[in-house]
């Protein structure tokens, strides 16, 4: 059932979600009232969606391809998704960044990682302003550095006006 409220998907993500390999599972990290999830959905993937309010997502709660996981990124327990890893992780205007190793980890061979989050300069102009939810210049691309294949990234401000990084990377070995 699809969700009604989920809002439109980022258009960087949907872009390149045709790269995640079909029929894979995905990975929407924090997100929200789901509208990832909903699009990943509508391409035939199953999706495990990670957010501290699982209740935001609706009656995506009650499709059979969605498994809703409800874990607090950041009071310091353990990464909630052990070994697990995904042929698509995507995570959408939200960082943690003790989370981001274990983000590029969860990326299965073969897989994409889709990020799009605020860079630093967005406090010029609003929320999130607190550095610690900003992503410095390059950091996605270090993050990435070995690990996976950078297919696309972009880095500036947007008609919000908004300071938004956006990454798509492979996972090749
Ligand atoms: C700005 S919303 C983005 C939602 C979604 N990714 C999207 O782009 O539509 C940030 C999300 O992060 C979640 N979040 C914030 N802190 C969190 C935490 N400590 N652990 C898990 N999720 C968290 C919030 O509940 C919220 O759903």
């Amino acid at each position: 059932m699809p969700s009604m409220d989920a809002g439109a998907a980022s258009g960087w993500i949907k872009r390149h979600a045709g790269l995640v390999p079909p029929g894979g599972p995905v990975l929407d990290l924090a997100a929200g009232r789901g509208r990832h999830t909903q699009l990943m959905r509508d391409l035939g993937h199953t999706v495990t969606a990670v957010d501290r309010d699982i209740a935001q997502l609706g009656t995506l709660l009650c499709d059979e391809g969605v498994e809703a996981m409800e874990a607090d990124l950041e009071d310091g327990s353990p990464w909630p998704l052990g070994e697990r890893q995904f042929a698509g992780v995507i995570v959408a205007n939200y960082l943690w960044r003790p989370c981001l190793g274990a983000i590029v980890g969860a990326v299965a061979a073969g897989g994409v990682l889709i990020y799009e989050t605020f860079g630093a300069g967005n406090e010029a102009f609003g929320r999130p302003r607190n550095p610690d939810f900003l992503l410095r210049p390059g950091e996605l691309l270090t993050h990435c550095q070995g690990r996976l294949d950078v297919v696309a990234y972009e880095c500036g401000i947007t008609d919000g006006p908004a300071v938004v990084q956006r990454l798509c990377a492979v996972r090749n070995n």
